[in-house]
């Protein structure tokens, strides 16, 4: 036990403290305010405290716990709003009547709670289980069966093994480890700075779908990858986020909440409880954990947000699920490790953040990723984390460390937001390294069409933005009609497949399928307005066709509606294509006699 020495911000420094390691955990003051060892001299230990240090005294007490932060991890963890070290938001809200009282120890799960267990048929008295195994289920939540492992450290043969209604501390099974017989209970612990062990890494090749045109069809991430999201101020990283959050195809979303303002989480917190699953029409927060560190919380404890978010992300991996881990801002963590860092007085890199950054980056996104599990299940961890670069300019620190890490990047701008372009993720700068892994997903389940369509899609798009470049310089009416009809057709890409609303019941997810028909749709059109150019038809006349008002509305949509819809739309493209070549045709006759 030690004694406060120095109190500076979220750092406390206490002597005393022989024989307490590097990230222990610490219980610092009168008001026992929970901090982790980040760096001991001698019998000194430097503390990073994950609550508001005000009002602390030199002198006070220092008690170490001498274990790692860890996060608690068993049934009645869904749903959860939690902070960043993993205290039930509600029930602290509960207890002390303010949003959250400092020290307070509440139990990150309900202890008195009963769940009903039902043990795997398969094990029985004699199996041999391993780290990992599943021993059998809770039905946590309508939607997710929580199944229980093996902790960590655990291979032997079950002594015993019984279903019934049990607390998460009761004892479920005895495994003879060793020779130890070991009680498991429905819950475990595990450090959050250490990623969790798995088998084997195994490639990403299954997309994690979103719903969102511009990440599905252009630049899609795959489950178990990582997606990078900069934007300057108000440009929809949080919208985006929230898209994906109640979207993607994941079964189980941990979405962290890290030091951005109070009220985008309010929004969350409110919002996400009402969301219903598509497919099934439960709440939504049934396969959801929310991690709320806002802005006005103790900056330390951002940090710890990330890694309580992700290590929870892995246990549901390891039960063989597919995890989608958002986190909203990672500059924000960023500049809370520039905060301590500095308070330290350790030697700044690049913008005074510590030269640690990157690698604390990049050891971050190492934690997706799509594994066989010790258990024998596949599962993944998809991170999608949002940056918030100072002015948008992501030559700063925290977007190159996110930059050379993530392999999907979708680049919010600045401009295509303030023209309400939404999501404003920009089609030049942007760019997804998943596609070759995705090939065969994407041929397999849409056929060869659909990665055919994007290279076309991409290829329009720069084409639209060179001819864009042009027209700056020479004017519109400079540009042949081969090349003007371009323009339009990039346009309407642009507007009606590129942009999507958020708030629009309909637009705001779009099925793989109907995407698919869509970018069809439209590059048919582009193809028929190519050769009608090249025959001399005029731009203006073949933007006037009927079918380009259908083509512009296919997003309103019903997903049940689209497909037979579509089919009419290329049959009327052909037939209105046909009939104005021909009156062109005609006309051009009548002139030249
Ligand atoms: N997909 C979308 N559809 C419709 N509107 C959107 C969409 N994305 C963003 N917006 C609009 O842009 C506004 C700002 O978006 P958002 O809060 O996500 O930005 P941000 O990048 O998170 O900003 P900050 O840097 O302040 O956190 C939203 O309130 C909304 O009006
Ligand atoms: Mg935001």
């Amino acid at each position: 036990m030690g004694a406060i020495e120095r109190i500076s911000g979220p750092l406390v420094v206490a002597k005393d403290m022989l024989g307490s390691s590097m990230y222990d955990v610490v219980r610092v003051g009168n008001d026992k305010l929970i901090g982790e060892i980040i760096k001991l001299e001698g019998e000194r230990a430097i503390i990073q405290v994950y609550e508001d240090t005000s009002g602390v005294r030199p002198g006070e007490k220092v008690v170490s716990t001498g274990k790692p932060l860890s996060v608690e991890l068993g049934p009645g963890i869904l749903s959860q709003i939690f902070d960043g070290v993993q205290r039930p938001l509600t029930i602290i809200k509960a207890k002390s009547g303010t949003f959250i009282r400092r020290g307070s120890d509440v139990e990150a799960l309900d202890k008195r709670k009963k769940w009903q267990f039902h043990a795997d048929k398969k094990i029985k008295k004699g199996t041999r289980v391993g780290e990992g195994a599943i021993l059998g289920y809770v039905d946590e939540t309508e939607l997710i069966k929580h199944y229980i492992m093996v902790p960590t450290g655990i291979n032997g043969t079950v002594q015993s093994i019984k279903s019934g209604r049990f607390t998460v501390s009761d004892t479920i099974a005895v495994v003879k480890s060793g020779s130890k017989a070991v009680k498991i209970s429905m819950t475990q612990t595990r450090p959050v700075r250490q990623g969790a062990r798995f088998k084997t890494k195994i490639a990403a090749e299954v997309p994690l779908v979103t719903g969102q045109r511009i990440i599905d069809t252009l630049f899609p991430v795959a489950k178990g990858g990582t997606a990078g999201i900069p934007g300057p101020f108000g440009a929809g990283k949080t919208v985006t986020l929230h898209q994906l959050a109640k979207y993607a195809n994941a079964s189980i979303v941990i979405y962290v909440g890290c030091g951005e303002r109070g009220n985008e989480m309010t929004e969350v917190l409110t919002e996400f409880p009402e969301l219903k699953d598509p497919k099934t029409g439960k709440p939504l927060m049934e396969r959801t954990v929310l991690i709320a560190n806002t802005s006005n919380m103790p900056v330390a404890a951002r940090e710890a947000s990330i890694y309580t978010g992700i290590t929870i992300a892995e246990y549901f991996r390891d039960m063989g699920y597919d995890v989608a881990l958002m986190a909203d801002s990672t500059s924000r963590w960023a500049e809370a490790m520039r905060e301590i860092s500095t308070r330290l007085e350790e030697m700044p890199g690049e913008e005074g953040y510590p030269a640690y950054l990157p690698k604390r980056i990049a050891d971050f996104y190492e934690r997706a990723g799509r594994v066989e599990t010790l258990g024998g299940p596949i599962g993944s961890v998809s991170i999608i984390g949002a940056v918030s670069p100072p002015g948008g300019d992501l030559s700063e620190p925290v977007s190159q460390g996110t930059l050379r890490v993530v392999k999907t990047f979708w680049s919010l701008d600045a401009a295509l937001a303030s023209s309400r372009h939404f999501p404003s993720i920009n089609w030049l700068s942007s760019y997804s390294l998943y596609i070759g892994a995705l090939q065969k997903w994407y041929d397999d389940n849409l056929g060869e069409r659909f990665l055919q369509n994007r290279g076309k899609a991409m290829r329009l798009l720069q084409r639209e933005a060179e001819l864009k470049d042009i027209v700056q310089l020479v004017g519109e009416d400079a540009l042949p009609d081969t090349e003007r009809v371009l323009l339009e057709v990039g346009r309407l890409v642009r507007e009606n497949f590129l942009r999507q609303n958020a708030y629009d019941e309909v637009d705001a997810f779009t099925s793989l399928k109907k995407q698919d028909l869509m970018m069809s749709a439209m590059l048919h059109f582009e193809e028929k307005a190519g050769e009608a150019a090249e025959k001399g038809v005029g731009t203006d006349n073949i933007m006037e066709l009927e079918v380009v008002k259908k083509i512009t509305r296919m997003k309103e949509l019903k997903e049940d509606a689209v497909e037979g819809e579509v089919k009419k739309i290329l049959l009327e493209t052909d037939s209105q294509f046909k009939k104005l070549v021909a009156e062109h045709g005609i006309e051009e006759e009548r002139v030249n006699s």
